[in-house]
């Protein structure tokens, strides 16, 4: 008989009290041995910060490593485990960061490489992992590789890059179009050549088909993992290998005005070629002479291809990242399809990971509403699988209008006004009531939103607040290895609930979802257990049990053997 059915608390202090109650009581029975055969990164949660969005140290209007040490006991308290930072090398940062011109150094803008020392101490010392931005698939055009390779056609370095002679009737070697608007082939006047560009002209490709570029790429991830990093989430890995033979992309008769213009092409000849796969193993082999560092793939592909990231006998990649939940309709039917198709997909032992937005996305707030964000943060933290939570989630951040005079994003300068630009997700963090938010005393890079945003001060003093309730999930997830490491079953889902339990070693928590604004019957298949956490918090008595309130999420303890658990798949 579980312990957790009984006496259930007042429904008041739902939100942080209860998570609290558990840690020193029952759930001490989930001793931390449990964790022990899980990896930090299996059991744990990452959190991405922009580093040029999350905390300005030295008033230049753009965050900084020292923003980022002096932000570490707010991560701390928030409850993660691991950040990811996107890139912080030098860079003429035409594409901000993700066009590297030096990939063993710091770039100015964000600190020295002292700074950065001091920062991977401070992490480790706050119990935390260090995950950089490794970006292979291309240069900055003012990277020393670049310009030596386009400098002759001779040059030893000409092939690391991927050079083509114009087409016979003069033009581009093919059809073949960038990510951010315009032909993904650029002519070099000096040289009479185009090269290729997956994405803006100033980010030429990499050719991984020559040795030497491999080699010494390599030699990067072995430079910081030398330094002490805990790993890298690998930058557009799925572009790594376009066809050998050039072959033009065919139309997509799916294609319609307002779409991206680079989406008129299906991308079968620039995307998941199959030697990428040997490049991943190969990054893979690197970081397992460190002790098994992390890599995650940014590896934005349907579930079936997305499968093969996990790489053979799962030499590839431990996370290829999962960015379904941001594509997904936010509906029952859909959302419950996902998470089955994808656990279904997932190949024996591999372990599964979830991410709700990023740097590249509309926020999650501004995708389907403030209310069910929270509900949105309550299945990102209660699903089977490693959570990345992109910086300013956790306070519910909307997508801020940027005027065209201040827009940042090439990709917005290219291809305007089709709402492609990705400033509005990228505007800093507002951590206090202080001019600019406290981001910084000079004018930001980006407009910080301190109209509609309550700040990190007041959100912290609110136990009904977003971060309250973040910081709520995150302890509990800490706390119970059901949540962490345990198998899921969906047990009832209909038009607006969708329900599943989450069990591990005896214990078994229930997470019951409403995916719309009215009220909903809980569905039959959920338990009568005790209520450890709910997205909405009331001062009033507890609702009708058999109900859940408009956009409500709650987290239940139920009664063990009730379930019938699918311990198979917690083992897998
Ligand atoms: C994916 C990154 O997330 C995005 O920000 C960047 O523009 C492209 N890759 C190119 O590096």
């Amino acid at each position: 008989m579980d312990r957790r059915c009984r006496n259930d608390p007042p429904l008041e202090s739902i939100c942080a009290v209860n998570a609290r109650q558990m840690q020193r009581s029952f759930l001490n029975q989930a001793s931390s041995s449990a964790f022990t055969s899980a990896a930090w990164w299996q059991s744990g949660v990452i959190y991405q910060i922009y580093p040029r969005s999350f905390q300005d140290s030295n008033g230049d209007g753009i965050g900084d490593l020292n923003g980022i040490a002096a932000r570490l006991d707010y991560l701390k308290d928030l409850g993660v485990d691991a950040i990811w930072i996107s890139p912080i090398f030098p860079s003429p940062m035409a594409d901000f960061g993700y066009d590297v011109s030096d990939y063993c150094g710091i770039d100015p803008m964000f600190g020295t490489m002292d700074d950065f020392d001091r920062l991977l101490v401070a992490v480790h010392r706050a119990g935390l992992k260090l995950l950089l931005d490794f970006v292979p698939n291309h240069t900055s055009d003012l990277h020393p590789w670049f310009l030596e390779s386009r400098s002759c056609r001779t040059n030893p370095r000409r092939d690391w890059y991927i050079w083509r002679d114009p087409a016979p009737g003069g033009g581009p070697p093919n059809n073949w179009l960038s990510e951010f608007g315009g032909p993904a082939w650029t002519l070099d006047e000096t040289t009479g050549q185009y090269y290729y560009h997956a994405y803006l002209k100033e980010q030429p490709d990499l050719n991984w088909r020559n040795a030497g570029v491999s080699a010494a790429m390599l030699d990067v991830l072995r430079f910081w993992f030398e330094r002490g990093v805990d790993g890298f989430r690998v930058d557009a890995i799925h572009h790594l290998f376009e066809d050998i033979g050039l072959r033009s992309n065919p139309h997509d008769p799916d294609w319609r005005e307002g779409m991206s213009p680079a989406r008129r092409l299906i991308r079968r000849y620039t995307m998941d070629q199959p030697e990428v796969h040997d490049a991943i193993a190969a990054m893979r082999r690197v970081a397992e002479e460190f002790g098994g560092r992390l890599l995650v793939g940014e590896s934005s592909l349907p579930i079936d291809r997305l499968m093969a990231y996990y790489g053979t006998n799962l030499s590839g990649f431990q996370l290829p990242f999962n960015f379904h939940l941001i594509n997904t309709a936010w509906r029952t039917e859909a959302i419950a399809g996902l998470i089955q198709s994808y656990e279904a997909a997932l190949p024996a032992r591999a372990w599964p990971n979830w991410v709700l937005g990023n740097h590249d996305r509309s926020r999650v707030a501004s995708r389907i509403g403030r209310e069910q964000a929270r509900v949105a943060a309550m299945l990102l933290l209660t699903l089977r699988g490693t959570p990345t939570i992109y910086q300013g989630e956790e306070l519910g951040m909307l997508d801020v209008t940027i005027p065209p005079e201040l827009v940042q994003d090439p990709w917005e300068k290219n291809v305007p006004g089709i709402g492609l630009g990705r400033d509005p997700e990228r505007t800093p963090m507002p951590w206090s009531g202080a001019i600019h938010g406290g981001f910084t005393t000079a004018t930001p890079w980006l407009p910080v939103d301190t109209v509609t945003m309550p700040n990190v001060e007041r959100q912290q003093s609110d136990p009904a607040s977003f971060l309250s309730l973040y910081r709520a999930l995150l302890r509990l997830r800490r706390s119970e290895p059901a949540l962490s490491i345990g198998s899921y079953r969906e047990i009832a889902r209909t038009d607006a609930v969708l329900a599943y339990e989450r069990q591990h070693s005896g214990n078994c928590l229930q997470i019951v979802l409403n995916l719309s604004a009215t009220p909903q019957r809980l569905p039959d298949a959920v338990t009568d257990g005790r209520l450890l956490l709910s997205t909405t918090r009331r001062k009033t008595e507890r609702p009708p049990r058999a109900h859940l309130e408009a956009n409500q999420g709650i987290i239940l303890a139920t009664e063990f053997g009730q379930a019938r658990h699918d311990q198979a798949r917690s083992n897998r």
